[in-house]
């Protein structure tokens, strides 16, 4: 066991008129993760801390914070690989609601813009829509994306530009329009290439660093852009 310092960026909207830091010493196992320490905090020393989990194993996207300065899963992040004291934020960038949690609302409305479903109004064959291996390779990546915000919150184009569609969405759009059973591919190229959307991407690459998934999103946006030429 050793002894780690959380430092909590708080914000309770009912008390505090701008953010305070708070600091907590925790006793964490080399084999633990940074949630177990939140955990242990809001279990035992402060249960007015606030923060999203759920799946705890890097899946569903909750636990997405600014930690040590880089936007990361808690759940995905080990203690051992941390210095002793560790601050945490919210996610930049967005609204925040309390403490840790911010407002999802707007992240999520950019991904609905780009119409993240399946769309094929041809009768569907008997069993499923069939890929062959290289088909589904060329949406292998980006189906891997869990939507936890971390690249849209550290893009400074989208910092600059709260309208901009930002990495996740022009993701998901890209996983829909590589897809060979959709049919929507030039509606949504045509959603991409206005005003507010891939081009206000500069290819900073803050994105590609912050990934938990390690989702090459610059590539996949530089495609969209090659793509959205092509069709001009
Ligand atoms: Fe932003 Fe990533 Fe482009 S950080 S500017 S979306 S390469
Ligand atoms: Fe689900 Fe961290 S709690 S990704």
């Amino acid at each position: 066991m050793k002894e780690y310092v959380f430092k909590i960026k708080r914000f309770d909207p009912e008390k505090d008129v701008v953010p305070r830091w708070e600091e907590y010493t925790v006793e964490m196992e080399p084999f633990e993760r940074l949630l177990d320490g939140l955990m242990k905090i809001k279990d035992s020393l402060d249960g007015s801390l606030t923060f999203r989990r759920s799946c705890a194993h890097g899946i569903c996207g909750s636990c997405a914070m600014k930690i040590n300065g880089k936007n990361r899963l808690a759940c995905q992040t080990l203690i051992k690989d941390m210095p002793e004291s560790i601050s945490f934020e919210p996610l930049p960038a967005f609204p925040v609601i309390k403490d840790l949690v911010v407002d999802m609302d707007p992240f999520f409305g950019k991904n609905e813009e780009v119409l993240p479903r399946l769309i094929n109004e041809e009768p569907p064959p008997e069993r499923e829509r069939l890929q062959s291996p290289e088909e589904q390779h060329r949406i292998l990546e980006s189906i891997t994306c869990i939507m936890c915000a971390c690249c849209t919150s550290s893009c400074p184009s989208y910092w600059a530009d709260k309208q901009y569609l930002g990495p996740a969405a022009i993701l998901k759009a890209a996983r829909f329009i590589l897809d060979t059973r959709d049919r929507a591919g030039n509606e949504r190229l045509r959603m991409l290439a206005r005003p507010h959307g891939i081009w206000r991407c500069h290819s900073i690459y803050n994105c590609v660093e912050v990934c938990p998934k390690e989702i090459d999103i610059t590539g996949h946006i530089s495609k969209m852009k090659r793509l959205a030429v092509r069709k001009r």
